[in-house]
């Protein structure tokens, strides 16, 4: 691994095509401003950025990812952490009244997304702080996989990137939590009023990165529920092709979990899944802030 210097922290690359580790960075202080600059730098121009050893309070977790600016406060009330509501909690814990005590499975059971592509401004990125990571037999489980969507889109056909010019994908909150509760009573369900707070939303598919310029494949197949204006027997396949071609290895890292990890993805930039090779009693316990994001061009 190579070691890149910044003025005031370290980052080096990852074991893997996207993504760098930052070094030597305590983020439960108060971080001085050049430092917090640096980092905002490297998070702006890495999808990944993977942060070890840390030891975060909510507060702590809350007040860092604070200084990103204004966070979102996760429709899915149920899993706010009391007293924190910037946290969602995921998590596979139950309570003693056999309650789950967050998302036991961030993203509906293994599908890649990007978090919260629904609002009209959707989240800028992504924090996801290790608080418990399954182990069997010594081995982490529930690793969370990125897909860096810019080297994607550069690696389009210039007939694809043609075709894609100027086109919309409709984002609905509740696609992939429809598809599973119909086949499964124990989903959990969006109230009627979490329905009407979150309409649906089209945004580009291809999406300018509001800091690099870079462009991005924007897409969710957790809740694009087609392309504006295109019918669904033309949209599906483009779609599919989009989805698969986002997700090729070359794209992807593969995050393995340390409890004290604090990973922060870019919501614009990557799509993300995680991986549900673990159930009771292998615990995980994951704290998540969201940071707002702005309206997609
Ligand atoms: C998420 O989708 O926000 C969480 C990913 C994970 O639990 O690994």
């Amino acid at each position: 691994m190579s070691v890149l210097s910044s003025p005031t922290i370290k980052m080096r690359k990852i074991d893997g095509p996207v993504g760098v580790e930052i070094v030597g960075v305590d983020l439960s202080r108060d971080l001085d401003d050049d430092t917090f600059r640096a980092i905002d730098q490297i998070y702006n121009t890495n999808p990944v950025v993977v942060v070890r050893e840390q030891k975060l309070t909510p507060a702590q977790q809350v007040a860092f990812s604070r200084r990103f600016g204004e966070l979102e406060i996760h429709v899915l009330k149920q899993y706010l952490l009391a007293g924190h509501p910037e946290i969602l909690v995921i998590s596979n814990i139950v309570d003693e009244n056999g309650k789950l005590i967050g998302l036991a499975d961030g993203g509906r059971v293994c599908v890649w997304h990007t978090d919260m592509s629904y609002l009209e401004r959707p989240s800028r990125g992504s924090m996801l702080y290790a608080i418990e990571v399954p182990e069997r037999d010594g081995i982490a489980r529930g690793d969370t996989q990125f897909a860096d969507t810019a080297t994607a889109y550069e690696a389009l056909s210039q007939e694809t990137k043609r075709k894609l010019k100027g086109l919309k994908a409709i984002h609905r909150m509740t696609k992939g939590y429809d598809a599973t509760s119909k086949s499964s009573g124990e989903r959990l369900a969006y109230t009627a009023e979490q329905r009407k707070e979150n309409p649906e939303r089209a945004h580009p598919i291809v999406r300018t990165h509001p800091a690099t310029g870079r462009k991005c494949i924007y897409l969710n197949p957790l809740c694009v529920v087609g392309i504006e204006g295109v019918p669904d027997d033309e949209s599906e396949p483009l779609l599919q092709e989009l989805y698969e071609h986002c997700t090729r290895p070359e794209f992807v890292y593969r995050h393995r979990w340390r409890k004290g990890d604090l990973v922060m993805w870019d919501n614009c930039a990557a799509q993300h899944l995680a991986t549900m090779d673990y159930a009771l009693p292998l615990t995980r316990l994951m704290h998540r802030t969201t940071l707002a994001g702005t309206v997609p061009f």
